[in-house]
């Protein structure tokens, strides 16, 4: 079996990107339209300037169960009312995939959801690790004054469903801003997903 080259892909602190990357996109505010609890801000931070509030630079081997795909992840500081800018947030398609975060610089919040709706919600800065179990679905989110970098990695075959926070009105938590810098809030508009989506979520593997 013809075996692949070996790579380095160096991690740029002060851009946030991976250098020699396979692949590279970006997301403006346009693209999390209907995610934040405050759509008037939203739409006045919209008309005010439409610019980019994340990107992902990576680097994909290729999709093969066993491998592996890494790559560097830059988000803005903001917030649209007291919401932090956060990402889309997923779960992996084939849930049973883990994932690992590394704090690079910035300080972040991952929040997490298990399919039953348990939040956590962790706090990152330059050095951590953490790591997001198989079935949580994650989010990361800028609870800093300044970019936050993380370097990510999770198995080649992971992929990602973006459809599983829609279809409960969001996550459970929103990160907002407090008096100690940030705190949970409730999403008013969360629905609980019902037993016969957990359970094909937890059926949803290899
Ligand atoms: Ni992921």
């Amino acid at each position: 079996m013809p075996l692949r080259e070996p790579v380095i892909c160096p991690v740029s602190v002060a851009t946030g990107r991976l250098g020699n990357a396979s692949g590279r996109y970006e997301k403006r505010l346009s693209d999390l339209l209907g995610l934040y609890e405050d759509s008037a801000a939203f739409e006045a931070e919209l008309n005010r300037d439409d610019r980019v509030v994340y990107e992902v630079t990576d680097y994909r081997p290729s999709a093969d169960a066993g491998d592996m795909i890494f790559g560097v992840t830059r988000m803005s500081p903001g917030r649209i009312g007291r919401e932090y800018f956060f990402t889309r947030g997923h779960i992996h398609a084939r849930a049973d995939r883990p994932e690992i975060y590394y704090g690079e610089s910035g300080q972040g919040i991952m929040l997490l959801e298990s399919p039953e709706g348990e939040v956590r919600a962790l706090p990152i800065g330059p050095r951590d690790i953490v790591y997001v179990p198989p079935y949580w679905i994650h989010r990361s989110v800028n609870v800093g004054n300044d970019d936050l970098v993380m370097t990510f990695a999770y198995p080649a075959d992971s992929g990602q469903d973006y459809g599983i926070i829609e279809r409960s009105g969001g996550m459970r938590s929103r990160v907002v801003a407090s008096a100690d810098g940030w705190a949970l809030a409730d999403n008013a508009a969360y629905r609980l997903r019902a037993p016969a989506e957990i359970d094909a979520l937890f059926a949803r593997s290899r």
